[in-house]
């Protein structure tokens, strides 16, 4: 419904002139998006195209306030190697981002996760300490509330300590994990996130907004501005305190009007509706990790913090699981993906959508097991419990 109105009403949301009203929804939304995390009047932030984009400009904000000169002469100084530091179990935009911005993936340390797969802290502060002595210079923390397989939330308010002693910028990849701030049930694990300075989020995954729609929230929207703002003569620009230009916010010119689908889903259905939603998608991967226990020859993989649910036939081979996965998907009934957890293969179901039910899980779980029996991949494993 939205994405047709949205092509025919085709705002170039650029600078406000272009867009009044499409500057003020933007605006709008992302204060609202800001306040859920605590950010005040200071903060600022762009509708992107997803998670992946508002971590890269996440990233080259950071790069920019951490060495003034980079537009003008960008890494090609002598200054020292930059070095970026996020988990073992981190989504790979941080490593692309990385790639893209000049800083080299070989400059991305991935640091060791605890027994619930989230950043040791510790490993961190021992990783920094490594690279001042050898010369380099840490200059990013990417850390993650909700990790891309297994839902894990980095300890944020001890990494936001580190950062603030090391003087580093901290950012959360919260492509996947960050909007579970809306629900009751996470919001002191997620407190500590007023202190990173810049979040990315997707409302395209949680917000019942179509794609795409993803969010980079920045404490300090001067820094957004210092980054990405030009000025040229081509583009007759009039200062209005009231307005924003978002070309100034990001890479892009032209853009599309995407706070239009966050601020409609808003409008049309109200937050306590995100709420129920939520904690409907908690409930569900709850549900099914139960499921899951219940099950002599499936374990879990991995402690269940928000909605994703890794787990595995006991004792099967990973050809077995690639097989049971693709039939699974093959026959129509769930589209999970693999699960890879301290070399183990595995599983993994994630919930996001507010429609699915209890009768959903049921049936991935029944027919997981009926497919996995049908193979003989728990036969062969687990003789005992058949
Ligand atoms: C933790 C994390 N970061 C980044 C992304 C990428 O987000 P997008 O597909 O919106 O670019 C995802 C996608 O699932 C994710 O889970």
């Amino acid at each position: 419904m939205i994405t047709p109105l949205l092509s025919s009403c085709r705002q170039n949301c650029n600078f406000w002139q272009l867009s009044p009203a499409a500057s003020v929804v933007e605006r709008s939304v992302i204060t609202w998006l800001g306040g859920l995390f605590g950010y005040d009047e200071r903060a600022g932030g762009i509708l992107t195209g997803g998670g992946s984009i508002a971590t890269l400009n996440a990233l080259t904000t950071a790069l920019h306030a951490r060495r003034p000169g980079f537009r003008e002469q960008g890494l090609q100084t002598p200054a020292p190697r930059l070095v970026v530091y996020t988990s073992a179990e981190a989504h790979r935009c941080v490593d692309k981002a990385a790639a893209l911005l000049g800083i080299g993936t070989d400059n991305v340390r991935h640091i060791p996760t605890d027994g619930r797969y989230r950043m040791r802290v510790e490993a961190l502060e021992a990783a920094i300490r490594a690279d001042r002595a050898a010369g380099r210079e840490p200059f990013c923390v990417v850390a993650t509330p909700g990790t891309v397989t297994s839902g894990s939330i980095d300890p944020i308010g001890d990494i936001a300590d580190v950062c603030e002693r090391e003087e580093l910028w901290l950012h959360l990849d919260g492509a996947y994990g960050a909007l579970f701030v809306l629900s009751e049930r996470k919001r002191e694990e997620f407190a500590a996130c007023a202190r990173a300075d810049s979040i990315a989020l997707d409302p395209h995954k949680l917000l019942f907004t179509p794609l795409e729609a993803g969010c980079l929230l920045v404490r300090d929207r001067g820094l957004l501005a210092k980054a990405y703002a030009f000025s040229a003569s081509y583009l007759t620009v009039e200062e209005d305190p009231l307005m924003l230009d978002y070309m100034d916010y990001g890479p892009q010119l032209s853009r599309s009007f995407k706070a239009l689908k966050v601020w409609s889903a808003l409008r049309t259905f109200g937050v306590d509706a995100f709420r129920q939603a939520v904690d409907h998608t908690l409930d569900l991967a709850r549900y099914m990790a139960d499921l899951i226990e219940a099950t002599p020859w499936l374990e879990l993989m991995a402690p269940v913090s928000l909605t994703a649910v890794c787990f595995r036939i006991k004792g099967a081979s990973e050809a077995d699981h690639t097989a049971v996965l693709a039939e699974l998907i093959g026959e129509g009934t769930a589209l999970l993906g693999p699960a890879h957890l301290d070399g183990r293969r595995g599983m993994r179901a994630c919930v996001t959508n507010y429609r699915t039910t209890r009768g959903d899980i049921e049936l991935i779980v029944g027919r997981l097991s009926a497919i996995a029996r049908r193979r003989g991949a728990v036969a062969r494993t687990s003789d005992e419990f058949l």
